[in-house]
């Protein structure tokens, strides 16, 4: 499906024979920290709104504009200083988003889009409206066991939660509820849609949790599917971002159920922990494709060029302090190994400080040594003594 001129998007075309672009990104994360690791080579310049100059990000930005994510006038002052803006976690102020869109800025994924995801229940409804196949959705449990869900603010589990009979008590909060599916496998696709209409898929991840923290623990790719569930879920997924008519990168969260369906769990509108494998095992990242899309530019290709495993560096249960990583000499001595150190200036338990993206040929090759650096991956917390 192509975009429109009507929607404005022609705007952001331009950008593709400019150099030096100026990109905006809402938040100071990890995420645009790689999102500017990968343009800075490309030409682009950064600004970034976020409220503390310790953040990952803003160690690399051009502009830095102080301020909360809900800060309207910062908003502002963002989206006028940039050519076109993007942001690297959802939980920002989508009416401010909004408006500096209704006065001419360009922000990509738009903000009406961003509106739909961060309402859980609406991003079903759109999604099942186009007929995209979602897990069963009900407003009010109406069997057991149901998994409950808030339709706002929720991450890494929080806001989700599963109801065994009507004795468990439900979470507070505005929420709904879903079936509760029997998955063999959760997966993932990273979907890029640019603003000239071009759309491309990474080949499917697969996404492993830890039990205690909820967290992603493990991405692996290529996904130990069959190649008939890797067409179909690239298929859903493309399909997915389209019925919300994204643009730039988004992560399709999926279930492979036990029957073999392909269920859409719910989709990011960014880059996405489970894309950062695309750094070292893709010719073109998750990122630099991401700047791509909201700039016009062509997308870039998207195979696998080995086999990969990344592992989130979490910091340890209990750590707290500045980060120290204690293994660091023996986890950089292996080969295959590359080590993505976020820079954060305190660890707390789980926060992710890092990643470590191991590749190799063979799949098992890389899951056997992505088992055998995990005691180097641990995060420790000490005193600040520099
Ligand atoms: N309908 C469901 N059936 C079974 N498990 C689910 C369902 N929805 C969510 N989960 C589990 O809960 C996790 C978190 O849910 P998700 O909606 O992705 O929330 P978050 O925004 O916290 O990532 C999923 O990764 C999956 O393991
Ligand atoms: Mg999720």
């Amino acid at each position: 499906m192509g975009i429109r001129e009507s929607d404005g998007y022609n705007a952001a075309m331009p950008l593709a024979r400019r150099d030096f672009a100026r990109i905006g990104i809402l938040g100071g994360g990890q995420l645009g920290q790689m999102m500017m690791l990968a343009g800075i080579p490309l030409g682009f310049q950064f600004g970034i709104l976020t409220p503390s100059r310790d953040d990952p990000a803003a160690r690399l930005a051009l502009h830095h504009e102080p301020g909360a994510l809900d800060d309207d006038a910062a908003i502002h002052r963002l989206v006028s200083w940039a050519d076109v803006t993007t942001y690297e976690i959802e939980h920002v102020n989508t009416d401010a988003l909004q408006a500096a869109e209704n006065a001419g800025g360009l922000i990509l994924p738009r903000p009406a889009l961003l509106g739909t995801i961060n309402d859980k229940l609406e991003q079903k409804r759109v999604l099942q409206a186009a007929g995209i196949p979602v897990p069963g959705i009900a407003v009010q449990p109406q069997s057991y066991p149901i998994v409950q869900k808030l339709r706002r603010g929720g991450y890494d589990g929080r806001g989700v939660k599963i109801l065994r009979d009507d004795r468990d008590r439900p979470l507070d909060g505005a929420s709904y509820c879903e079936e509760l599916v029997e998955f063999e496998r959760e997966l993932a696709v990273i979907v890029a849609r640019s603003t000239s209409g071009e759309t491309t898929t990474y080949p499917v991840v697969e996404m492993e949790f830890d039990a205690d923290a909820n967290i992603c623990a493990r991405v692996i790719a290529p996904a130990r599917i069959e190649p008939s569930q890797e067409t179909s879920a690239r298929e859903v997924a493309l399909a997915a971002v389209e019925a919300l008519d994204g643009v730039g990168v988004l992560a399709v969260e999926l279930f492979l159920a036990r029957d073999g369906q392909i269920l859409v769990n719910e989709i990011a509108p960014r880059p996405h922990n489970s894309g950062h494998l695309t750094i070292e095992a893709c010719a073109t990242s998750q990122f630099e494709q991401h700047l791509r899309a909201i700039t016009g530019l062509p997308l870039g290709e998207t195979a696998l060029r080995s086999a990969a495993v990344m592992v989130n560096v979490l910091g340890d249960s209990g750590a707290c302090g500045r980060p120290r990583l204690p293994a660091i000499d023996r986890l950089l001595e292996r080969p295959g190994v590359h080590l993505h150190w976020y820079g954060k200036t305190e660890v707390r338990p789980y926060r992710k400080m890092g990643h470590v993206t191991v590749v190799a040929d063979d799949l098992d090759d890389a899951l056997t040594t992505a088992q055998e650096i995990l005691p180097e991956t641990r995060v420790t917390g000490g005193a600040d003594d520099r």
